[in-house]
């Protein structure tokens, strides 16, 4: 039986550095086609080299996702170049850290734009063709955030969980459609997303990052830090088997249960 990523089109945002690249490294593994996009355009460049020669036939734009031009013609390019796209990942994001109370508000604009926009702009330049193609599927990278709110990560998880909800959503929408949706909700994964995401802070918040917190030492947050191959596999299995949530570290299960027990407590009869 042929790999199901045989000649499929993936298209990847953040396709530059850590789980993005590790996603096109996979798709291209399994005998997909690969278009990489992310805004930083020297690590952009070294990623289509180094995708190429794994022999994939691939296809880079350098894409700003807070752009909505910019993603519409991601989209442009990908089917002038393969007349079609199956596996879309909205995935670049940033990462930001300190209490919302003394946040900046341009911080709240830095976050959104790239996590929360970006997502948005995945969604309306592509989901319309997967519709009409009755074939495909989409993987939002959302975060363990998304599902639960966190010290010091307020503004991340607002968009993460603003992005889990439009996903949600998205996959009773796309069912009947033969589109499959997929979130993506990982805890800590070796990358390098504070680095980037303080080089990629505008100039209006470039150094405002509470102390302590430019790069936050492993231990600062819960649960084991894992590798993005594991995260890789996690995710090209749930296209395979359409699983909605992929979940990464098996420290989810209690967090998530104490969350769920804490909302379902307020059902108890005496507390209405
Ligand atoms: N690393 C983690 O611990 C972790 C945990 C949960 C969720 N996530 C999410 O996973 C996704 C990938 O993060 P990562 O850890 O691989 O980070 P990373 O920094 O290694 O990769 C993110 C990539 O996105 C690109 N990017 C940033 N802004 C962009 C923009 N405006 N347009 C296009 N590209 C842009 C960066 O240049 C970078 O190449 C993010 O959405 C992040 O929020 C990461």
């Amino acid at each position: 039986m042929s790999d199901p990523f045989e000649s499929r089109v993936a298209v990847v945002t953040g396709a530059a550095s850590g789980i993005g690249l590790g996603l096109a490294r996979g798709f291209a593994a399994r005998g997909a086609h690969v278009v990489l996009a992310d805004f930083d355009e020297a690590a952009l460049a070294a990623a289509e080299s180094e995708i190429s020669g794994l022999g994939a036939e691939v296809l880079a734009v350098p894409t700003d996702v807070t752009k909505r031009d910019a993603v519409f013609s991601l989209a442009e390019r990908t089917f002038e170049r393969f007349g079609t796209a199956h596996i879309v990942c909205n995935n670049a994001g940033v990462a930001a850290y300190g209490e919302m109370h003394s946040a900046p508000h341009e911080e709240w604009e830095f976050v959104m734009n790239v996590n929360f926009w970006g997502v948005v702009h995945g969604v309306e330049a592509f989901t319309p063709r997967l519709v009409e193609q009755g074939d495909g599927h989409i993987v939002n990278t959302a975060s363990m955030a998304g599902l639960v709110g966190m010290n010091v990560l307020g503004i991340y998880a607002a968009s993460k969980f603003a992005v889990l909800g439009l996903t949600e959503s998205l996959h009773r929408e796309l069912s009947s459609h033969g589109v499959g949706v997929s979130a993506l909700c990982p805890m800590i994964v070796a990358t390098n997303i504070n680095q980037n995401a303080q080089r990629l802070r505008p100039d209006a918040i470039k150094g405002q990052v509470p102390d302590g917190l430019e790069n936050p030492e492993p231990g600062t947050f819960q649960g084991d830090v894992i590798d993005v191959e594991e995260v890789v596999r996690r995710v090209l299995r749930a296209i395979e088997r359409k699983d909605f949530y992929i979940l990464t570290h098996p420290e989810q299960e209690a967090i998530l249960k104490r969350r769920h027990r804490k909302i379902e407590s307020m059902f108890d009869p005496a507390l209405w």
